[in-house]
């Protein structure tokens, strides 16, 4: 707190003790007159005959507010609260969350440990495991993967088996750890403006089978050989070491419009995955990455399952 603030919240402390006990003085003193042809009443009457007794205010009322005042300064002295002095009790919001938390830590420190030591098969088929997973993932994770992990525009989903940066545990592992930076540089310049992006635009749906104009995409497919497949590979199928995405699945990190994959190839992208390996610490990163694989556990043998069919068609047509 600055010192004007500091200031500020003393004067209104001061102020509000001292007025309330001037307010009790002068009440506890204050003298009853009747007045002549009055009796006990105020004199003011209410619809007709509804009179007030004048009485001073009774002796264990005003007491009630005395030892608000005394309590107002014993507090005063214990706990921070006027504004300048902190409390012979040292108390603060800070410490007692601090606190809570190295409380929690020591209790849920060894469960995370032993989870740590399964491996990532065993984690997956462990459901206490995989519940704490579960939560790790919607405090630290969910605001830009989703509760789902289905992901959002620019945010991953974590839930397929399509891997920006690769799938295996120990790539999973790396990315939460870590944290990955997506670097694409803008090609505007080079593919000689909104003609040439165009093109390669067009090129790049017609790899994913989407529609688009076949004369464009002809011309695209040659600046795509040379500006491209450097990042996202011959077959443009992607890089996960470079974070180059697949551009042959029709699944997108950003949308698949026309437009939106111009603007992707004319200014380039810089996207940013988070480092965790700070806050969360190894063990529970370990017990994320088993949960992230989890997601798309389902989705990648669905995946098998159609390659397998594709290479095999007389086995699946047997069955
Ligand atoms: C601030 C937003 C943000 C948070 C929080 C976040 N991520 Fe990410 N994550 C991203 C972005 C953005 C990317 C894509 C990075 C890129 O384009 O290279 C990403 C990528 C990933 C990937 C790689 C996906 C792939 O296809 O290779 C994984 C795995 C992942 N995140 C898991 C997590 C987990 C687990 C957590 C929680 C511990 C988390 N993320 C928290 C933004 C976030
Ligand atoms: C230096 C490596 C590099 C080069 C060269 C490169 N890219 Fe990329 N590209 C990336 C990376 C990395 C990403 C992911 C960006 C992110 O994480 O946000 C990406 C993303 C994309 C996307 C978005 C995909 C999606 O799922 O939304 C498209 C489209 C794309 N690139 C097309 C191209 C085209 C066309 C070219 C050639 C003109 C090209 N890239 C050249 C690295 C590269």
């Amino acid at each position: 707190m600055s010192m004007g603030w500091q200031v500020y919240v003393l004067v209104l402390v001061i102020f509000g003790i001292v007025s309330n006990w001037v307010l009790l003085r002068w009440t506890s003193r204050y003298e009853i007159t009747h007045k002549q042809g009055q009796g006990d009443t105020t004199g003011h009457a209410w619809d007709g005959d509804l009179t007030e007794y004048n009485n001073p205010l009774p002796h264990w009322w005003l007491r009630l507010f005395q030892i608000t005042i005394i309590f107002a300064i014993a507090y005063l002295i214990l706990y921070p609260g006027s504004g300048v002095y902190d409390g012979v009790l040292g108390w603060s919001q800070e410490q007692q969350y601090a606190e809570e938390m190295a409380e929690a830590e020591q209790q849920y420190a060894p469960i995370f440990a032993a989870y740590a030591e399964q491996a990532p098969q065993q984690l997956m088929n462990n459901s206490d495991a995989m519940t704490a997973g579960f939560n790790l993932f919607g405090n630290n994770c969910a605001q830009c993967h989703g509760s789902g992990g289905r992901g959002a525009i620019g945010f991953p989903n974590l839930t397929d088996a399509d891997w920006q940066w690769g799938g295996s545990h120990e790539q999973i592992l790396t990315t939460i750890m870590h944290g990955r930076n997506g670097v694409m540089p803008g090609w505007a310049a080079v593919l000689g403006g909104d003609a040439g992006v165009t093109n390669v635009a067009n090129y790049v749906r017609s790899l994913s089978g989407l529609s688009h104009d076949a004369e464009a995409a002809a011309a695209g497919q040659q600046p795509f050989g040379m500006f491209c497949v450097a990042c996202h590979g011959p077959e443009a199928k992607g890089n996960p070491m470079l974070g180059a995405p697949n551009l042959s699945d029709d699944i997108w990190l950003y949308r698949a419009t026309l437009e939106s994959i111009k603007d992707t190839i004319a200014n380039g992208r810089n996207n940013q995955m988070p480092a965790f390996v700070d806050t969360l610490g190894a063990d529970k990163v370990k017990l994320l990455a088993a949960y992230v694989q989890s997601l798309s556990r389902a989705a990648q043998n669905q995946t098998a399952e159609v390659t397998a069919a594709a290479a095999n068609p007389a086995a699946s047509t047997q069955q």
